[in-house]
């Protein structure tokens, strides 16, 4: 006697679209990514303005920065939002908006973009709970570290971090600075003298 057991044929195929700024993609956005292709078929990394902040990074880096993170990733792709979120969401008949929710804050942050998004096409949004080796990264926090001369590289996929520190102008912390040398005595400590100094972005002190 033979049995067929446990086989299961969906009539469609899910997309969920994981939308943010990604100015820059950090391990905990990957980590949602990556959780958001256990529950969907596929999962389409967003990368969109936010009209409430200033970028650091442009949006052809950010998106080649996602792709290079999401590349073992065989069921994600990596594309620009051009305009509005739920249009992407509508062409690619997305069945959910994905995003990480860290605390109350990202709550009351997502919430009323949630139901604007709801109003506008109908689109679900799905909140996963960050995992709490990654709650306290935040892309604004990266920068502001980095462009303190701080440690970021373990914050973020590979890559990332140097991409950050080639638009602030800052070198890695501990590198000896080309041109901040103060003395003949070579600097070595880590933290040393490696401050941004005046190396500003335009669009410093916003994230
Ligand atoms: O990472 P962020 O900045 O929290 O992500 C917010 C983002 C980029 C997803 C949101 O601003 C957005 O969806 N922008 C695209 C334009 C849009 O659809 N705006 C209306 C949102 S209700």
């Amino acid at each position: 006697m033979s049995h067929t057991v446990g086989v299961y044929y969906r009539e469609r195929v899910t997309l969920a679209v994981c939308p943010g700024s990604f100015d820059p993609i950090t391990l905990g956005h990957l980590d949602v990514v990556r959780r958001a292709t256990l529950l969907f078929d596929e999962v389409v990394v967003g990368v969109a303005r936010n009209a409430s902040k200033s970028a650091l990074l442009d949006v052809g880096a950010r998106v080649a920065l996602a792709e290079a993170a999401c590349a073992d990733l065989p069921t994600v792709r990596v594309v620009e939002v051009p305009g509005l979120l739920v249009d992407l969401c509508r062409e690619l008949g997305a069945v959910a908006v994905v995003k990480g929710l860290r605390g109350g804050a990202d709550y009351d942050a997502e919430q009323p973009m949630a139901l604007m998004n709801r109003h506008l096409s109908g689109v679900e949004s799905v909140f996963l709970t960050a995992d709490p080796r990654y709650a306290h990264i935040a892309s604004s926090m990266v920068k502001d570290v980095a462009r303190h001369g701080g440690q970021v590289d373990d914050l973020v996929p590979p890559g990332v971090a140097d991409a950050v520190r080639r638009a602030l102008g800052v070198t890695s912390p501990g590198a000896p600075s080309a041109t901040t040398h103060h003395s003949a005595t070579p600097l070595s400590a880590p933290g040393g003298d490696t401050s941004p100094g005046s190396a500003a972005h335009p669009n410093q002190g916003v994230s």
